[in-house]
């Protein structure tokens, strides 16, 4: 089946279980899940329920589809994603973007947990994604292009929307909130990086590696959707502090960081809505 008629389908079964169109999307990483349970008359459909749906593995990830209103905002909100160290093909991973999309939603808000990488960072600050770097040595949009979802060769040079990023900036600013700004190296993982691979990410400009977004932004960019991105600091990466690295570690900063990261997330989405009004 093409990934068109993939996403008719899923949609169909959303739709028939929605009243609302949502106009934003959020993709809430590891930990970070909690914002979901903040949405007002929530729907929530299981990904096992969805057609076409992959279902999710690593612990941390409820795998479910939040619909309702946050702030003011009608919101599709993905409760756990699709990692491709998992084993899913980049397509997979990527498919509930084009659903969100076809669903109606404009404007992309994605999330991780990361490893900072940039010297001056430390675990618990939030980064604002200026910008990627795809070292997953892979593609979504490899393959057929199907001209009516995109482009054959999006531009991706702002992939990020400016426009998102100053309101989350200000955002942060207004809450006495620390934020950082900077760019988002994804791996494949599951392996975290070596403490060499860790200085090759920042020789060639990274201030965060983690192991999801980039394929998500990717497809949302040729999709036409607005993004905004968003690392949870969870831990310095490897190598830069004396010391082993760890899952728990990661989600036990996470945990830590939750209340700033709602604040954040919640304030960033109350003026979002008041520029769309
Ligand atoms: N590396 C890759 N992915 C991550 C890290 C890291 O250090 N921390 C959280 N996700």
């Amino acid at each position: 089946m093409s990934i068109q008629q993939q996403t008719k389908e899923a949609v169909q079964y959303i739709q028939s279980n929605i009243s609302t169109v949502p106009s934003t999307g959020l993709v809430l990483g590891s930990g970070l899940g909690v914002l979901a349970d903040e949405i007002k008359n929530p729907v929530v459909l299981k990904y096992e329920d969805i057609p076409g749906f992959p279902v999710s593995t690593v612990e941390g990830h409820a795998g479910q589809l939040v619909f309702g209103e946050l702030e003011g905002m009608q919101v599709a909100a993905m409760q756990g994603r699709f990692h491709y160290y998992e084993g899913y093909s980049l397509q997979e991973v990527t498919f509930p973007i084009r659903v969100m999309n076809a669903l109606g939603v404009k404007r992309l808000l994605v999330t991780n947990a990361a490893g900072g990488v940039n010297h001056d960072f430390e675990p618990g600050d939030l980064m604002i994604i200026d910008d990627h770097i795809n070292w997953l040595g892979a593609n979504p949009l490899i393959g057929e292009n199907d001209a009516e979802l995109g482009p054959r060769f999006p531009d991706m040079s702002s992939a990020y929307s400016k426009g998102l990023a100053k309101i989350a900036d200000e955002a942060a600013l207004s809450l006495n909130i620390r934020i950082q700004r900077g760019t988002y190296m994804a791996n494949t993982g599951p392996a975290y990086e070596t403490p060499a691979e860790v200085r090759m990410a920042r020789v060639l400009g990274a201030d965060a590696v983690g192991m999801s977004t980039v394929p998500e932004v990717i497809v949302a960019v040729h999709g036409g959707m607005e993004v905004l991105g968003i690392s949870c600091i969870s831990n310095l990466a490897a190598g830069m502090l004396d010391q082993p690295l760890s899952h728990d570690e990661v989600m036990d900063t996470t945990s830590k960081v939750q209340e700033d990261f709602l604040k954040l997330m919640k304030e960033t989405l109350r003026r979002i809505a008041q520029e769309d009004a």
